[in-house]
């Protein structure tokens, strides 16, 4: 198991025949449509749709809280999947809405006194860095951003040193594939530093989860955020956060209800036990037993066989780029799924137009999204192009075809 560096290389990527087979339970493949935009959302398998269905089914005929206590083993097994998924235990395993309301749910639990350091790094995602700088307003906390080292992604060494005196550290803070640039940061690396510095580790995994193969002992983070749209290729509005039960007695939840605590006495609260004291009582029961069967899929088909082949598919990807002269910006030692490029002459929310009226789904990146890779690196919006383990060559070769014809009218 991997989740920093390259899956063991013995691991082989699917062959053709298995891509076709993932395809056909896949309803969202076929050859009307090229879906390249699985950092965005993913095409869920016809697995998630049947539990999300028979759910909301059930919910309609018999109750929305029958249906429930009905699906209650299914709802569990969910939690106990993710866990599996990613090297946790269940009780470390909280469900939300989306990666942002976990990773927000992690943070703000986080004891932050003024003057005290959050270390972060040059890829964090927008709605993090939102969130580092209200706390920097709101509890007089210090932004120290640790630079990128030459391959883009962040400096062990300068890590290293800012966690040589910790005492005033808060938080570290790290984006495990950022939303734009193509890199998976060296987590484990990270982690190793913040274990012996005994600093709070918390890891945006909301673009690795599901093509990467996770151990959350191995990346030896505290807290970890994901979303289910993504590359688990589940629902929208899921997401889930993992907190390691070591983490539990340091940190406090910022808004508590009646469902992460109990109302124990007129004028006190206790929380519950593990991460389910993160949650609030109601959700979505469709959504969730979509995302645990989207994550039984993924285990299904291994992470480590997911991950190498949507490398090999992007690093493909990438040399066709390159070959039509387009710029690459993509960085890091080990890259994923995420592809970015742009062209000097078509902006890239034209080149995302042209594609999408041939039937060809990518995205653009923002500065809101990414501001300080963008301003470090003074990129321009651009096109990301994101494969999942369903993406042919013969896609690929395809969605070339059709941005040579676009950028040659
Ligand atoms: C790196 C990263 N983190 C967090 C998020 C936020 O995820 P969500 O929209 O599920 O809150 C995204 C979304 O694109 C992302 O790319």
């Amino acid at each position: 198991m991997s989740g920093t560096e390259s899956a063991a290389s013995s691991t082989e990527p699917f062959t053709a025949a298995e891509i076709a087979a993932i395809r056909a339970v896949t309803p969202g493949c076929s050859d009307d449509l090229i879906h390249l935009n699985h950092a965005g959302s993913s095409l869920p398998p016809q697995a998630v749709l049947d539990a999300q269905f028979g759910h909301l089914q059930r919910e309609a005929v018999i109750g929305g809280y029958e249906a429930a206590a009905e699906a209650a083993d299914r709802t569990r097994a969910t939690r106990a999947s993710i866990a599996r998924l990613i090297g946790a235990t269940p009780s470390e395993i909280a469900r939300f809405g989306s990666a942002t309301e976990a990773w927000m749910a992690a943070f703000w639990s986080i004891p932050m006194a003024v003057g005290q350091r959050i270390i972060v790094h040059d890829h964090e995602y927008g709605a993090n860095a939102i969130a580092f700088i209200h706390a920097a307003k709101t509890r007089g906390v210090i932004i120290d951003r640790v630079p990128s080292d030459e391959h883009g992604q962040v400096s062990v060494d300068a890590m290293a040193e800012r966690l040589q005196h910790a005492d005033d550290v808060a938080l570290v803070s790290l984006t495990h594939v950022p939303t734009n640039g193509g890199l998976v940061n060296p987590a484990a690396a990270i982690g190793r530093l913040t274990r012996a510095a005994d600093v709070p580790f918390l890891i945006d995994a909301c673009q690795s989860v599901g093509q990467l193969d996770i151990d959350v002992d191995e990346i030896g983070c505290d807290f970890l955020s994901a979303t289910g749209r993504k590359y688990l290729r589940g629902p929208r509005g899921t997401g889930f956060l993992y907190a390691r039960t070591s983490i539990l007695d340091r940190v406090t939840p910022s808004q508590p209800d009646h469902h992460g605590s109990d109302w124990s006495s007129t004028d006190d609260y206790t929380f519950v036990r593990g991460a389910r004291r993160f949650e609030y009582w109601e959700f979505s029961h469709a959504g969730w037993l979509g995302l645990g069967a989207a994550v039984d899929v993924a285990l299904d088909l291994g992470l480590d066989r997911i991950e190498v082949t949507v490398a090999e598919r992007a690093s493909q990807l990438r040399t066709m780029l390159t070959d039509l002269g387009l710029t690459v910006y993509d960085e890091g030692l080990q890259r994923c799924g995420i592809v970015t490029t742009a062209s000097s002459n078509i902006a890239s929310t034209d080149l995302k137009a042209a594609l999408s009226s041939r039937s060809i789904n990518a995205s653009t990146t923002s500065a809101g999204s990414s501001r300080y890779d963008v301003e470090r690196r003074n990129l321009p919006n651009m096109l990301r192009l994101s494969v999942h383990c369903t993406t042919t060559v013969d896609e690929l070769k395809r969605a070339i075809a059709a941005l040579t014809s676009i950028l040659q009218n």
